[in-house]
Formats: C-alpha cells, structure tokens, sequence
C-alpha cells in the first residue's frame, strides 16, 4: 500500500502533483510519501504487537535524514553500519539506547564513536571485534550490550548477491563456535553479553527461512542460558521482501504474518525483542522521477532513453532488480515493448528490457521507477560525473527538498590540484 496515485490523469505523491515537482526540482529526483512511511511503519510495528519489541530501522535502506526523522518521530530506533550512519541517525533525533550498530568490519574509532555516545548494542562480528571493543570499553570505562551476530546456516532463497545466513557468507559467527565465544564474551571486561543477533538476507519472500533461522537462534538461547549465560534480548534483523513487480501474483509474507511466526517460535522465551527492517519501511513510500530525453528506434528495439540513469539507481544493474515503470502522466494509448535505458555509456545502464509503456510516450514525458525508496538514492553515485540525484519529502499537500542536487561547484569541491601542478 503506497501513497502514489493519478489524480486527473497525473500521478501524485499525496495531494501534491509529480509534475509539479519535477517542473520546480528538474529531473531526475527521488520523492517520497511521508504518508506511506508512517503507515509502513504503523503496519509493521502491529504485526508485532504483544512483543516487547523496538522496530530499528535499517539506516542503510535510505539514509536521508529527514525521512528516518519522519521514523524516529512514530518511535523508531535505528539499525547503523558505520560511524556515518550513526552520526545521521543521531542528527535525525534517534534515541542513543535504540540504536544498535551491526555490520562485519567495524573499526576501532567506530566502536569507540559508538561507545562514547552510549548506542544501546553492538552486534559483534568476530572473535577479533570482541576483543577490541572489550579493550576500548573498559578503557573508557564502559559496559555495552552486545550480541553475537551469529550465522545459521540458512538459505534464505533470495538474489545471491544480497543473502547472508550462509555458512560461506562473510557475515557473523560460525554456529558451532558461537556458544565458545558466548563463555568467552561473558568474563570480558565491558561487555554484557546478554543478546543473540540474526540477519539472514534480504528482500526475502518466504517465512520458511526466517522461521529456519529463529528456531535455531531459540536453541541457542537454551543452550547458553543453560550454560549460565543470561540471554534477555533478541535481534531478529531485517530482510522481509516488498513486491516489485505488479504482475507478479506471489506476494512476499505480510508483516502481520511474519510477526505471528516470530511469536510462535519465541512463545514464553522472556526476551526482548529487536528488528531491523530497512526495505519493508521505506521500499514502497519513494519514486523515482525521469523525463524522456529522446526515443530511438533501431530495426530489433525502440529504446526509451530516459535522464536517470545506473548511477542513480544502481539495482537494475547491479542486481537484475526489476521496478516498475510508470507514465506520469496517465495514458489510454496501447503499449508497446520498449527498453527503457539511462544515458551512460555502459550496456548495463538498462532499466527494462521489452518494458510495455504506452507506445504515445515521447520525448519530455515524465516516467517514474516504483518501489525506489529503498536502496535507491543510497546507492547512487556521481560516475559519469552526473550530480547525485536530488530527494524530496511530500506530506500532504507540500514537498520539500530534503536532500538538493549538488551544484558543479559542489561537485569540485573536494579535488585539489597537486603542488606540482600549480
Ligand atoms: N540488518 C542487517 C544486519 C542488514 O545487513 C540489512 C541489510 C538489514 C538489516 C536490512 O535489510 P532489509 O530489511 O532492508 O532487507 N542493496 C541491496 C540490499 C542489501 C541489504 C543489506 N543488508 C538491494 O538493493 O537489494
């Protein structure tokens, strides 16, 4: 359910016009519906109702300052990877005790970052990492929750580029040497080892492989409390697949699903409760805007060349993810099969392949790319030397930039000539 919808025959973010922005921003830009944020939000905390749980969103998703503030202001913690996106959750207002820092490599001045302004939990990666943040806990004379990110050994079943519960995969703690690292983790100065974490993929579409992973983490818990250590908290992570195309009739788990699943397999385990959802919350609230630049036909292909291109949404080309693609502009015309492509001089800067759009589209129509809200503007990047894409936020009937796209100046800003140059 999203916030996007033709009012009069053009497409709205809420009450406000996407050609309205586009005419006032310029394209390409990413919007995104604060209404649709909060009720992704509102959706998935009910489907966790009579849980002690704290929903942390996964800043890595969509890290733009003013949609995690929409987020932390409906009660939401943040999940972060690095200092950057500690000190982003941080500006956004997030609460220091509902943020946890997860990820695989974290280096000393993160941890001690992370340390000195009090975050909640560290999810530990490493027997390596356990022992560098004892070290530089007490050293600053601090205790910290943490957990073993602990790796099951599931499949989760989705793009092998972005699964990560399997025992090849580079992310967490060997099942077998988990409950070794536990004894350990307990007699180490500055560390409370009182929390087990999971992360098994993303965009999963199955509660098959979550279900999989929770029971084992269930064992778990049994076996070190049985061992003496005193487990209170679980981080279940993140990874609860959207759907993206409208054509597909398999739709992912609902949250209320999900949730229900997660109750049966913990039922009476006297835990608290931590998830870290980066697409489910942000997925379906942002667009992407890009106006057509020209339409070429070739005797095999007509080609949609649009102004967005790989570098601003990376997805397609980095994962064969497919996005929806609508006219902004609503049309009766029939459609006919286009590949929809960016200007940049790589193959691989396609959106869609055989895409039907109304065959009336032409060059200066408006098109936007669905489902974009998460792990769009994030992954973007300036190759090509295009300015990184702007963002807007709508609520109601107003939108805001809240993220402007760099001026050349900006873009220059950081290069220095060598002394030898001068
Ligand atoms: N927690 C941890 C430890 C994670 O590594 C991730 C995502 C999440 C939570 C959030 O997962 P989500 O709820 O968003 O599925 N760039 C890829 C996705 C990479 C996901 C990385 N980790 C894509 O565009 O599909």
């Amino acid at each position: 359910m999203h916030h996007f919808s033709y009012r009069s025959g053009v497409l709205h973010a809420e009450a406000v016009a996407i050609t309205r922005i586009a005419a006032e921003v310029g394209t390409p830009f990413y919007c995104y519906s604060t209404a649709t944020l909060a009720r992704h939000f509102q959706v998935f905390t009910e489907g966790l109702a009579g849980l002690n749980a704290t929903v942390c969103f996964a800043v890595k998703a969509n890290s733009n300052v003013a949609v995690i503030r929409t987020l932390v202001s409906l009660g939401a913690g943040c999940d972060v990877v690095s200092g950057g996106e500690l000190l982003i959750a941080l500006k956004a207002g997030a609460a220091p005790a509902k943020i946890v820092f997860s990820g695989v490599g974290k280096t000393e001045a993160e941890l001690r970052l992370a340390l000195s302004h009090n975050v909640g939990q560290i999810n530990v990666e490493s027997e390596a990492e356990l022992d560098t943040l004892s070290r530089v806990a007490s050293s600053l004379g601090k205790t910290v929750r943490i957990a073993l990110r602990v790796n099951p050994d599931v499949d989760a079943g989705t793009h092998d580029k972005i699964s990560t519960g399997r025992k090849e995969d580079k992310f967490g703690i060997e099942w077998a040497t988990a409950p070794k690292l536990y004894r350990k983790a307990s007699q180490l100065p500055g560390i409370d080892a009182s929390a087990v974490a999971v992360h098994i993929g993303s965009q999963i579409t199955e509660l098959a492989p979550f279900e999989a992973a929770f029971k084992r983490v269930r064992e778990l818990v049994q076996q070190l409390r049985a061992d003496g250590i005193d487990i209170r908290h679980l981080d279940l992570g993140g990874g609860l697949g959207v759907p993206y195309d409208h054509n597909s009739n398999t739709m992912p788990p609902s949250p209320e699903e999900y949730g229900a699943m997660v109750k049966r397999v913990f039922d009476g385990i006297d835990c608290s409760f931590t998830f870290e959802p980066g697409r489910l919350i942000v997925a379906n609230a942002g667009i992407m805007v890009s106006e057509i630049i020209s339409i070429k036909d070739s005797s095999a292909r007509r080609f949609v060349i649009v102004d967005a291109a790989m570098n601003d949404l990376v997805r397609p080309a980095m994962y064969g993810a497919r996005h929806d693609i609508i006219p902004v502009q609503e049309s009766s015309s029939a459609t006919a099969p286009v590949d929809v492509v960016g200007p940049i001089c790589e193959t691989t800067d396609c959106f869609a392949k055989a895409y039907p759009l109304p065959a009336s589209l032409k060059a200066g129509d408006l098109v936007a790319f669905l489902t974009a809200g998460a792990y769009g503007a994030v992954m973007a990047s300036s190759y090509n030397a295009r300015p990184l894409v702007p963002e807007v936020l709508v609520s109601g009937d107003q939108y805001a930039v809240v993220r402007r796209r760099p001026s050349f100046e900006d873009m220059m800003a950081l290069e220095q000539s060598p002394p030898w140059a001068e």
